[in-house]
């Protein structure tokens, strides 16, 4: 048996330019030097203006972060902007959208879900202004877990924008909780399919909580003010790594 890690990085809600600077701040204060993955969660940019996105990658940059860097989109990058946001973003920041990529990082396999996630219940402009947004949420969360259950790789992450719980909202006012974060996407953490759930939209949340021995990070920078550090590591079997 063999202990294997990756170090990851993760921040959302920059909300560009509202905490712009607090971003760079806490990249200047952020030890870089061990990272192999580098999560934004969502909710880079403010109302959906996507010329702000510059301004974050351009500070991710500086800090001269040079492994992979995966995005997932939040609400404020709105619909219909995402393909502005994409190509401004290109070869520097994949988004990962309601789909599964795998890296190999130090001879591991690592997958990673990406989706904005799902609300327990639409915010009321949502209910009033987004067409079929209940079935949206229900279906992506089929979604998810069918995409989680797909990866077969020796590690799995979650990136979504809404938390996949309730359990890192406290903090906020509990009436809010149904249109912050999802209580019926933790049936889908379960430790056999995803080793480590990385969220934001909570400002006022808790940093981490575990669903189903899953750890869930909450990495909103108003909430956490830093870059979030995560190892994500699991016990394995040597034999695929042994020589023949
Ligand atoms: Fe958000």
């Amino acid at each position: 048996m063999s202990r294997i890690s990756i170090f990851v990085g993760a921040v959302g809600d920059i909300h560009a330019p509202k905490f712009l600077d607090e971003f760079r701040r806490s990249l200047a204060s952020f030890n870089s030097s061990r990272l192999d993955l580098f999560l934004l969660a969502g909710d880079l940019i403010l109302k959906g203006n996507f010329t702000n996105l510059e301004y974050v990658l351009e500070a991710i940059k500086q800090k001269g972060i040079n492994c992979p860097v995966l995005a997932c989109f939040g609400n404020e990058e709105y619909s219909d902007i995402r393909d502005q946001v994409m190509k401004i973003a290109t070869d520097r920041v994949r988004f990962v959208d309601d789909e599964s990529i795998v890296l190999t990082v130090h001879n591991l396999q690592v997958g990673i879900v990406g989706s904005q996630g799902s609300l327990e219940s639409p915010t009321p402009w949502q209910a009033k202004n987004v067409p079929n947004i209940e079935k949206t949420y229900a279906d992506r969360i089929e979604k998810i877990a069918r995409l989680l259950t797909g990866l077969k790789t020796d590690l799995r992450i979650l990136l979504t924008h809404y938390p996949p719980t309730f359990k890192v909202l406290k903090g906020e006012r509990k009436m809010f909780y149904p249109h912050i974060g999802c209580s019926r996407c933790e049936r889908i953490l379960h430790k056999d399919k995803v080793d480590t759930a990385i969220c934001a939209h909570s400002h006022m949340g808790i940093p981490f909580a575990l669903v189903n021995d899953v750890p869930v990070h909450n990495v909103s920078l108003p909430a956490v003010h830093m870059i979030s550090f995560i190892e994500i590591s699991k016990t394995k079997t040597l034999d695929r790594y042994m020589p023949s």
